[in-house]
């Protein structure tokens, strides 16, 4: 019995030792101190034993199992540590002095938040995930009308859009604060569109509202040439053209001379040497009353600069691709002093 006990503390050790993972681990546990293992054995067959023997062999078996429970706990807490030293960093690697930077656009949007802070506007957020109802029906875009075709819209399976403008945030900021209001809100918003140097489905939108009382277009023309000039440091030349937005009324699209080329044409402004910047127009009084406003009493305007058009702008960006890249080296090159 004293050999088997001997010969059972050697396997045991051989085999412990030679485990590395917890699951082989644990069935050799069971192997070897398990109900049916043979040192349980050994104890179940004492009671044939004499008293001297009793004593002898049930001190030797106590002391076998205590070894191998030692055994196999060690090896449980080196196993657990691997597995733990695997996970924490090698805090000894070189970190570097890098430090983040803002992206383009959150430079731009900044910059012409500022502006507009100083033209008495406030700076407020909506959601990106919207209801149907603010991005389009208190818009005055009803169901089934022609209109909601030109915003390819990503829908999720509950009916809510991922909001293909900022402008639902009129809407809803006239719920919230009524009128007078002169509001801002700059954000993400997305649309199915294919893909190229100057489409993007995500993209930046800054939305700008004022509602008082003889608001007129040339209040709105003023804010606009005032914002470019502040952002691009001069004067910037704008065009007027009509522009159809079921909001506004009249609506227009304000064009600027495209700061790639110079007004020569490129890929970037489509040849045509100008870049829509800024959708804008006056208020649609049915929005208004949507919105509790007595439209008899109160006008606004409102527009929708394109940020990511903007920041393309500014930093002579030609591929609106690289703002959604994540790639790092495109970035290093805004990094905020
Ligand atoms: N929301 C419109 C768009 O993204 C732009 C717009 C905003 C037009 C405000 C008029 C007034 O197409």
């Amino acid at each position: 019995m004293k050999e088997k006990l001997e010969l059972l503390k050697q396997n045991a050790t051989s085999d412990i030792n030679n485990v590395s993972d917890e699951q082989s681990l644990l069935r050799l546990k069971s192997t070897y101190l398990g109900k049916d293992s043979q040192i349980m054995q050994v104890m179940k067959s004492m009671k044939d034993l004499t008293i001297e023997e009793k004593k002898e062999i049930g001190k030797l078996a106590n002391e076998v199992k205590s070894f191998i429970e030692n055994l196999v706990k060690e090896k449980m807490n080196e196993i657990s540590s691997k597995k733990e030293n695997k996970r924490i960093f090698d805090n000894t690697l070189p970190v570097g002095d890098e430090i983040g930077s803002l992206s383009p656009i959150t430079i731009v949007a900044n910059e012409v938040a500022e502006v507009l802070k100083k033209m008495g506007f406030m700076i407020v957020s909506g959601p990106e995930m919207e209801k149907e109802y603010y991005n389009f029906e208190a818009l005055n875009i009803p169901k089934n009308h022609p209109a909601r075709d030109m915003q390819d819209t990503y829908w999720t399976n509950l009916g809510d859009v991922l909001r293909t403008h900022t402008s639902p945030v009129q809407a809803r900021s006239m719920e919230t604060y009524g009128a007078p209001i002169r509001m801002a809100a700059p954000g993400r918003c997305f649309r199915n569109e294919d893909i190229d140097a100057c489409h993007e489905n995500t993209f930046f939108q800054i939305e700008g509202m004022v509602i008082d009382k003889e608001v007129s277009i040339s209040n709105l023309i003023y804010v606009m040439k005032n914002i470019l000039k502040e952002i691009y440091k001069k004067d910037i030349e704008v065009r007027l053209r009509p522009g159809f937005f079921p909001f506004v009324e009249p609506g227009f699209e304000l064009d600027i001379k495209c700061l790639i080329c110079g007004g020569k044409g490129c890929p970037t402004c489509k040849n045509s040497g100008w870049l829509e910047l800024c959708p804008c127009g006056m208020i649609h009084p049915e929005v208004l009353r949507m919105g509790n406003i007595n439209p008899d009493e109160y006008s606004g305007f409102a527009f929708g600069i394109g940020l990511t058009r903007m920041a393309m702008m500014k930093y002579k960006i030609n591929d609106i691709r690289m703002l959604n890249s994540g790639e790092i080296r495109h970035l290093k090159q805004f990094k905020v002093k």
